[in-house]
């Protein structure tokens, strides 16, 4: 489009050239100068404020220059334009509508025609009240003395101003400030220092709080909690009890929970101690004593294992073959490790010749024969009991 234009336009110039009558030569004069001139642009206004939320408009001023002219709207950084902004019919105006904090910055307008290209730029700035992050966000329980620090990060134009107070005083507290980052903190912490903390960041366009609670805990009368043995064993349908004390002043209240699932239905606690009863393989794990009181709460963990009997399987349990082919048997077993499997033959002394078992579970003929036909037996055994489990095996030729 462009290229063509230009074309056609030094086309018109050389025809009033090649007409040598005066009127001609003072119009080629005047329309080859213009036509030999780069555009001179401006762009209005060169700087603009808004609040967030507002709008603005930046027009882009052709002051000369051969027509046609092409005009860019552009960001100075090269970023894309905003998508809250829009470029008006004959492309000279910018709106920027509904301005949000990132629509700040340089805006560029260029001018191109067939002589060259210019460029002029609108600074925008858009005003907005301060956010705040705090790190760590809370609520935070400390243990007395500790170190602790809370960082309040603030954003907002013209920059706020940062400042910490305690809730329910006016009293500005004493704090670090580095980059806009403002740090309260602690090299020791004290239980008086239990409280909610606040971090003000005030600027022309408004006042923003960010909150966070601080307990200390582990203050005189804090729960101490222990159970009585950290690991346990039972066999599978016996009862268990773990008992759990506490101290604490008020006494603290004690619950019981279990690492990542359900306590099992078949429990009760009684002054503290929790009672499983015919427990299963399934209520192995972590029981967790939770002792609370209003300085605190102390965990003391018991990890329990049920030990089982094994459970054995033969994979296959059924299996024909011809003679000349491979026999491969798994006893498979669940149950408390370790876990010891012995092969045998059903009415037999041994093994057929020439078959392996191995310690994992597994019986191996390379080649069998007619007569290896039979019941074979896989017995599993660990220290709680054993388990046996049946392959029938059919050799046909
Ligand atoms: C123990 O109790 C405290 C306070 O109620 C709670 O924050 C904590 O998560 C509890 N712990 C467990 C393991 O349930």
């Amino acid at each position: 489009m462009t290229r063509n234009r230009q074309t056609e336009a030094s086309g018109i110039v050389r025809l009033f050239i090649m007409d040598l009558s005066p009127g001609a030569l003072i119009l080629c004069f005047l329309l080859c100068s213009v036509a030999g001139q780069a555009p001179v642009i401006s762009v209005e206004p060169r700087a603009a404020t808004v609040r967030q939320g507002e709008s603005v408009s930046l027009r882009c001023q052709v002051k000369t220059g051969a027509q046609p002219i092409q005009l860019e709207w552009t960001r100075a950084n090269n970023n894309p334009l905003p998508d809250n902004s829009k470029i008006g019919p004959d492309g000279s105006v910018l709106t920027i509508a509904n301005a949000r904090p990132a629509n700040q910055g340089q805006y560029r307008c260029m001018a191109s025609n067939s002589a060259g290209s210019s460029t002029a730029r609108a600074a925008l700035n858009v005003k907005y009240a301060p956010k705040v992050r705090l790190t760590p966000a809370g609520p935070l329980r400390v243990r007395i003395g500790d170190p602790v620090s809370v960082e309040c990060r603030a954003t907002g134009r013209p920059n706020p101003k940062l400042t910490w107070k305690r809730q329910g005083s006016t009293l500005q507290l004493v704090t670090t400030e580095t980059n806009n980052v403002n740090t309260i903190q602690w090299a020791v912490v004290r239980p008086e220092d239990s409280g909610v903390y606040i971090c003000q960041a005030e600027n022309n366009e408004g006042v923003t709080e960010g909150k966070v609670e601080i307990t200390v805990e582990g203050g005189p009368g804090a729960p101490v909690a222990s159970v009585s043995s950290t690991e346990m064993t039972a066999v599978e349908g016996q009862s268990v009890t773990i008992e759990c004390q506490a101290s604490g002043s008020p006494p603290p209240v004690i619950t019981w929970s279990k690492l990542r699932a359900p306590l099992p239905w078949k429990h009760t606690v009684v002054g503290g101690a929790l009672t499983l009863t015919s427990v299963g393989r399934q209520d192995s794990g972590q029981y967790i004593c939770n002792a609370t009181n209003i300085h605190g709460y102390s965990e003391a963990y018991t990890q329990m294992e049920v030990e089982t009997p094994p459970y054995a399987t033969c994979l296959p349990d059924q299996v024909r073959l011809k003679p000349g082919d491979a026999l491969r048997l798994q006893c498979l077993a669940h149950g408390s490790h370790p876990i010891q499997f012995a092969w045998s033959r059903a009415g037999r002394a041994s093994l057929p010749a020439g078959a392996e078992a191995t310690n994992d579970g597994r019986l191996l003929i390379a080649r069998v024969k007619l007569g290896d036909s039979g019941t074979y037996k896989c017995v599993a055994t660990n220290h709680f009991g054993s388990s046996e489990a049946l392959a029938k095996v059919v050799i046909r030729a």
